[in-house]
């Protein structure tokens, strides 16, 4: 009897040690498939040079204050970015064409976009990479006229 009783309890406790096991395995083919963390961007056919944008965003550490599927964080999505028009924090409204992406990529400061508290660190990302990633943000723009957050 005794025995059959701790039996039981060993099992359950087998169980649930396996369980968050089970979630991580989840967890794991879940996130499969996509590299350098651009989860959840556009169903996009990405040129070999938006490819090369997508690996910086992800090396780069854009991923860490930028999302690619719509959602804000500690900077603005880059989803349906392009082509947008963008309140400064100075007020003015601008469209998002390449000149200003270019622009907050390599001299972030010179305009900020309203309603973020935090500061978007400096890079230094060569002429062609800010091209690479200029043109990813491009793709993953096909709606750029879709509100991107609520700011
Ligand atoms: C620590 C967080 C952080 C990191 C890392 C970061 N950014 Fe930003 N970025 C921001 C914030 C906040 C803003 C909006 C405020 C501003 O304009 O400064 C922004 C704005 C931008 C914009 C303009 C967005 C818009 O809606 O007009 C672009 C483009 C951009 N970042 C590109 C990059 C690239 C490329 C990298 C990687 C090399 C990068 N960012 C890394 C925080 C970050």
């Amino acid at each position: 009897m005794a025995d059959a009783l701790s039996a039981r309890l060993s099992w359950r406790c087998v169980v649930r040690a396996a369980l968050p096991l089970v979630a991580a395995a989840l967890l794991l083919v879940g996130c499969g498939g996509d590299d350098e963390g651009a989860t959840g961007e556009p169903a996009v056919a990405l040129s070999a040079e938006a490819q090369r944008g997508r690996q910086l965003y992800g090396s780069k550490g854009c991923a860490s204050c930028h999302s690619v599927d719509g959602r804000d964080a500690a900077g603005p999505t880059w989803k349906n970015l392009a082509g947008s028009t963008v309140t400064l924090e100075d007020g003015r409204k601008v469209v998002a064409d390449d000149d200003y992406l270019r622009r907050a990529i390599s001299d972030p400061w010179a305009e900020r976009v309203k309603g973020y508290g935090t500061v978007m660190p400096r890079n230094a990302l060569t002429d062609d990479e800010v091209s690479a990633v200029v043109a990813y943000i491009r793709a993953i723009s096909p709606d750029p006229s879709a509100s991107r957050s609520a700011r």
